[in-house]
């Protein structure tokens, strides 16, 4: 599968039919170096209910490996790079993220697997929902069975 490219204008999807869209922030950096600002109701689209970020982990580990079905968030890789992977309906897309000024937005039921985490690699999520362990969907099986009775869509592993 080939990685999605950058999409330079804000907010803009990068097809029609994309689950989760990469979105590019305004930069006010200058002379003294970068600055990316984040704020609720504008760069992120819901209420902000939780920040966390992954770091830390050796290039060999992948993460992730579950699905929400409700839980807004925008992932955005502040330091280093990783390789992030988004499954729905739509299929698998994936997301080479290296720009701090870069995140994607994710709605809705989809998995999520982050791999290729880079030693400097620092991933920052910010999330419309506190953590619930009953939220997530962690097994593969259980996230297409559930999506096939979502959406109607069957797909084989892989497509
Ligand atoms: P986990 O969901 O396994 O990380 P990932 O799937 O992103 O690789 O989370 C690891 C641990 O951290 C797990 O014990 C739950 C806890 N955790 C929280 O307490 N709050 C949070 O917001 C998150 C994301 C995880």
């Amino acid at each position: 599968m080939t990685p999605l490219t950058i999409d330079t204008q804000i907010g803009k999807p990068k097809a029609d039919n994309v689950m989760s869209k990469l979105v590019k922030f305004a930069e006010f950096g200058d002379h003294r170096g970068g600055l990316v600002a984040l704020e609720e109701g504008s760069e992120i689209p819901f209420k902000i209910k939780r920040i966390y970020y992954i770091y830390n982990t050796s290039p060999s580990i992948s993460r992730g490996f579950h699905a929400h079905e409700n839980l807004k968030q925008v992932v955005i890789c502040v330091s280093g790079q990783c390789r992030f992977v988004v499954e729905s309906e739509h299929g698998r897309e994936e997301y080479i993220l290296n720009n701090p000024a870069e995140g994607v937005f994710i709605e809705g039921l989809k998995w999520r697997e982050m791999h290729d985490l880079s030693s400097d690699c620092v991933l920052l999520v910010v999330a419309s929902e506190v953590y619930n362990d009953r939220d997530y969907i962690r097994n593969y099986d259980e996230f297409r069975q559930l999506l096939k009775r979502r959406t109607g869509v069957g797909l084989d592993h892989g497509d």
